[in-house]
């Protein structure tokens, strides 16, 4: 039997009013006419707590537009679960935070697209800087820890000082520097937002400057650009080993980003529980452990470091999500990575980026 995940990933819509071109929900959105009413959202809570899960993470994008937020809020504090509210800040007024955090959040994490005005609304889409500091001000006052969430690339990398003085002025606890994932949306935008290699050397030592200055009063989680990297990240810490994701639709996902992997046969909250599907499924149970593999994986004491990357991008990149993750310098496949590299860095026409616009 596979260990008790610890948290649930609960993505109540993908509804979102932000348009980021590092999107990485689906091509395809669930639309809100399929989206899980209440109730069974509610089981899905009851579920995930009776299989272990500690911690339910209400996202998007933006869950602020359910209007049973507060509800379900209730419900997964009633449960005994830590909840975190992950938002765009765009429609957390002092009075709906009130309204949740009596509900029972414990924690919020809001998105920031970069440290100015200017660059925030224009990968953003929208204006939303103001409403984000106005956010980050309320979750202060309302006495909740703050996580603020930054995803890297091109576009924004150069003012990665900007953007840590930023979260050190909005208060935050704690700070993710993610590096752009290339799944769902933001694959079409890879040539507009892979970051060159100066840029990381830049970026690098001002992060390790950051994180020992702010050590004990802002910890900073740096999350590896992997293309320019000679080893991959270890992805979800392991298929289907600590977490789980259930879609607006009641997809259930051993990784948020699973939808991608075309040959997985993914089953839903509708038809089945998340113990079945946690422990017996053959979506869950495909890439769990080490017996999967093939070499040059199978036989690297790094597996158990790596899990042998991301099946995911090891699908997108190769067509076999039981490769090894082709970022890594030991795969068959890393010159596909290379070649990435060198094709879409620096085209000769950098090609502008395609907006992510909810219909
Ligand atoms: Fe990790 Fe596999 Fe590469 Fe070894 S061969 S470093 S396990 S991805
Ligand atoms: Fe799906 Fe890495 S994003 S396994």
């Amino acid at each position: 039997m596979a260990e008790a995940p610890f948290g649930l990933l609960a993505e109540l819509t993908h509804r979102c009013p932000l348009q980021c071109g590092y999107c990485s929900n689906p091509l395809e959105l669930v639309r809100r006419d399929a989206e899980l009413p209440t109730e069974d959202w509610r089981r899905v809570f009851d579920q995930a707590r009776s299989l272990g899960a500690l911690q339910i993470h209400l996202s998007g994008g933006e869950p602020l537009l359910r209007p049973d937020l507060p509800e379900l809020v209730a419900h997964a504090n009633s449960l005994g679960c830590y909840v975190n509210l992950v938002t765009s800040g765009v429609g957390l007024s002092r009075d709906r935070l009130r309204s949740l955090a009596s509900a029972g959040v414990d924690h919020v994490q809001l998105s920031l697209q970069d440290a100015t005005r200017e660059g925030n609304d224009r990968i953003a889409g929208i204006k939303a800087f103001d409403r984000k500091v106005e956010a980050a001000a309320h979750v202060l006052d309302e006495g909740l820890p703050l996580t603020v969430n930054t995803v890297l690339h091109r576009q924004n990398l150069d003012n990665i000082a900007g953007i840590i003085a930023m979260a050190e002025q909005m208060g935050a606890e704690r700070l993710e520097l993610a590096n752009t994932q290339y799944y769902g949306w933001a694959l079409r935008n890879r040539a507009v937002l892979l970051p060159t290699r100066a840029q990381l050397a830049v970026a690098d030592p001002v992060v390790a400057a950051a994180q020992e200055r702010l050590r004990g009063r802002m910890e900073i989680v740096y999350v590896i650009a992997d293309y320019h990297e000679a080893h991959p990240k270890p992805c979800m810490y392991g298929w289907g080993a600590r977490q789980l994701t259930v879609a607006p639709n009641g997809d259930v996902l051993p990784c948020p980003a699973a939808t991608v992997i075309s040959s997985l046969e993914i089953e839903n909250v509708r038809d089945s529980s998340l113990h079945d599907i946690w422990h017996h499924s053959p979506s869950f149970n495909a890439f769990r452990g080490f017996e999967w593999m093939q070499d040059p994986c199978r036989s690297c004491p790094r597996k158990e470091i790596d899990f042998g990357g991301c099946r995911c991008q090891a699908f997108q990149l190769t067509g076999d999500a039981a490769a090894t993750d082709p970022v890594c310098s030991l795969s068959p496949e890393r010159s596909t990575v290379d070649l990435i590299l060198e094709n879409e860095i620096a085209p000769s026409e950098v090609p502008s980026m395609a907006m992510r616009k909810m219909r």
